[in-house]
């Protein structure tokens, strides 16, 4: 037998797109993320190289955090994790525009700017103005020698290997994991977290890459319902709190491969006027899995499934039977901590992004108009 095996072939190992494939790294890139940043009782967070001092920690009086795209994304739900664990007031800006709105930036603020590549024009246009308004710059990059890299006070490395898709994934999830670690970090220094909470939400972390590996490897519900919207032109995202933060993502990925147009809503905010867009048969794709909201995100899906939407429910498994009485489709995740959901719930919408885009016919991995790295503002 005559094989015909060629490099690119070769490096997407033996998946289809590079995007398959880097979907499917994200255990590894959970656990190799971790690697040597939990102490041995797994208790505490490490980050033995941060210029950062404890003091520094200590009078942080604002974080700002700073990205484009998947990258802010991810910051949007760091900005979640770090308010809840260290309870610091934490703000989210897209790089572009940061530097144009005068940023208040002071001695005790943190900057944390998210760059998959580390090169983005704006995001280290966005580092410059903070440092040079004299705020300490620490980086969540994914490529060490990177500009972003070089010129940040501190870095904590994302280890999630070459990202060669144009639609980020196992880069992203990776950004909520430093996220997850540098919270924990930040907590126990200024002591807002026990020991016993730190190692729980530890242990859970440890839990994640095999909770993927769970998902990944039961695909198919995901994939039929890929198929299904394909035929749509409008869709819409739903969620509250970190599920708003995960719907952001999986309408840009969505957008960005399959050309569907799709909006994220924040559940509670459709009636002040984009329900005025749910007609019969529009499919809305609703993330429940945050269970202090639960009842609130259940009443936002009831409003637009009784104006005929199609609702599909990403949940965990233990609400599905009772979410079905009012949702078409569910999908569950397993089961871990509320702060941590996203590292689980943005898989189905990574591969329903995947599947739609490859049931429509498009280049997955070189989306159209769109490049890997924005090195032009
Ligand atoms: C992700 O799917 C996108 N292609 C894009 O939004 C990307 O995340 C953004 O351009 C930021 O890139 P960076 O992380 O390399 O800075």
């Amino acid at each position: 037998i005559h094989v015909e095996w060629d490099a690119v072939t070769a490096e997407k190992g033996g998946f289809d797109h590079f995007m398959l494939k880097e979907i499917h790294e994200q255990p590894k890139a959970y656990r190799d993320t971790m690697l040597g940043r939990v102490d041995e009782s797994g208790r505490r967070v490490v980050f033995q190289d941060l210029k950062l001092t404890e003091e520094q920690i200590k009078n942080i009086r604002n974080v700002q955090i700073v990205a484009c795209g998947t990258a802010y994304h991810a910051g949007l739900v760091g900005r979640s994790v770090i308010e809840q664990l260290v309870r610091i007031p934490a703000e989210n800006d897209v790089a572009s525009e940061y530097r144009y709105r005068d940023p208040i930036v002071t001695p005790e603020t943190l900057v944390i700017v998210v760059s998959q590549s580390g090169e983005t024009a704006d995001t280290l246009a966005a580092l410059r103005e903070a440092k040079s308004k004299g705020a300490h710059v620490l980086a969540i990059t994914n490529v060490v020698g990177s500009s972003i890299a070089r010129e940040a006070d501190d870095v904590v490395g994302t280890l999630a290997g070459p990202e060669i898709a144009v639609a980020s994934t196992k880069a992203y999830s990776s950004q909520l994991i430093a996220f997850y670690l540098f919270g924990l970090y930040l907590a126990q220094v200024r002591g807002t977290i026990t020991e016993d909470a730190a190692a729980e939400i530890i242990a859970a972390m440890d839990a994640l890459p095999e909770q993927v590996e769970s998902m990944l490897a039961n695909t198919e519900a995901i994939k039929g319902y890929a198929e299904q919207i394909s035929k749509h032109q409008h869709l819409f995202f739903i969620g509250r709190g970190q599920d708003y933060a995960v719907a952001q993502e999986g309408s840009l990925k969505l957008k960005e491969i399959s050309y569907i147009h799709s909006e994220a809503y924040a559940a509670g905010e459709l009636k002040h006027g984009t329900l005025a867009l749910i007609e019969e048969g529009i499919p809305v794709i609703a993330l429940a899995t945050q269970e202090d909201v639960l009842e609130k995100t259940v009443s936002n899906i009831k409003e637009v499934k009784a104006r005929g939407a199609d609702v599909m429910v990403i949940t965990y498994e233990e609400h599905v039977v009772n979410l079905l009485k009012s949702v078409d489709q569910a999908f569950a995740i397993p089961k871990t901590l509320p702060v941590l959901t996203a590292a689980l719930s943005v898989v189905p919408l990574q591969l329903l992004a995947y599947y739609a885009s490859l049931a429509l016919g498009h280049d997955v991995d070189k989306p159209r108009n769109l490049a890997k790295s924005v090195t032009v503002e």
